[in-house]
């Protein structure tokens, strides 16, 4: 799959997108990732922070809203950025750009880096590791949530005659690779590679891995988002804090 069919995928989902960011429930953002991803961020005040592949801008303005100096936003998809700019607050800013080529960003600019739900998306990750760590201050730190492995590998559940959900069937995990979905009526390519293809990639480019989390429900955020209760039995996304050290 070449880069323009990659970015006609997300031309063709980014109104969709928009439309559930701002104005669905986005139970596995609201429910589910955002308090471990905030809590990785840790206090943002005063902060530079890069998101890589910001989508429509909604983590930039909780940020931005939460103090941070200044907060870029980078995302192939013009549509996107063009959502995200419309609801600009002032210290956040949005350009296209491929995140897996940050040549126009000087070395050691920022203090922090979040990639949210974007590397899996990349057909290159670690393109987007070396340049991230090359942008980065020593002790600066990239917080990556992405889909899980043993999600992204089939992703499936098999179900019963009557539709009940069984289990998933982990198959293909060494296969690493393209996977095709369909999200929102949309056909979407992203790639699906193992664990320690992922932790390996991370040490390569020279990052210390503080923390891995795999979020899941408490029994809190359950009885408020119920639509929400497989993430207690399979594990769709991962966390990984990473220092420059
Ligand atoms: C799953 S969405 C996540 C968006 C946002 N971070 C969020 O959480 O709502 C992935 C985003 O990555 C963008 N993207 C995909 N490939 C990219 C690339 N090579 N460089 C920059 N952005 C990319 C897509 O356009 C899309 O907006």
């Amino acid at each position: 799959m070449n880069r323009n069919n990659l970015e006609r995928e997300w031309h063709e989902l980014s109104m969709p997108w928009i439309k559930e960011a701002r104005e669905g429930r986005n139970p596995t953002r609201t429910g589910l990732l955002d308090k471990p991803m905030l809590e990785a961020c840790g206090n943002v005040e005063g902060l530079k922070i890069l998101d890589c592949g910001c989508g429509e801008g909604r983590f930039c303005r909780i940020l931005a809203d939460k103090g941070a100096e200044y907060v870029l936003g980078l995302d192939l998809c013009e549509a996107m950025i063009e959502a995200a700019a419309e609801l600009q607050s002032g210290n956040d800013v949005y350009r296209v750009a491929n995140v897996q080529d940050l040549s126009f960003i000087e070395d050691e600019a920022f203090d922090l880096a979040v990639s949210y739900l974007n590397q899996c998306d990349l057909p290159d990750f670690e393109a987007n590791n070396r340049e991230v760590f090359r942008i980065l201050r020593a002790g600066g730190r990239l917080i990556v949530a992405n889909l899980h492995p043993m999600l992204s590998a089939v992703g499936k559940w098999y179900r019963t005659d009557k539709g009940e959900k069984q289990h998933v069937i982990l198959d293909r995990y060494f296969d690493e690779g393209e996977r095709h979905w369909k999200i929102m009526g949309v056909e979407l390519t992203n790639f699906h590679r193992s664990l320690s293809t992922y932790t390996s990639g991370f040490l390569n480019a020279g990052f210390s891995i503080e923390a891995i989390t795999e979020p899941t429900l408490s029994g809190e955020q359950l009885a408020l988002y119920p639509e929400l209760r497989d993430e207690l039995r399979v594990p769709n996304f991962i966390i990984y804090t990473l220092t420059k050290t």
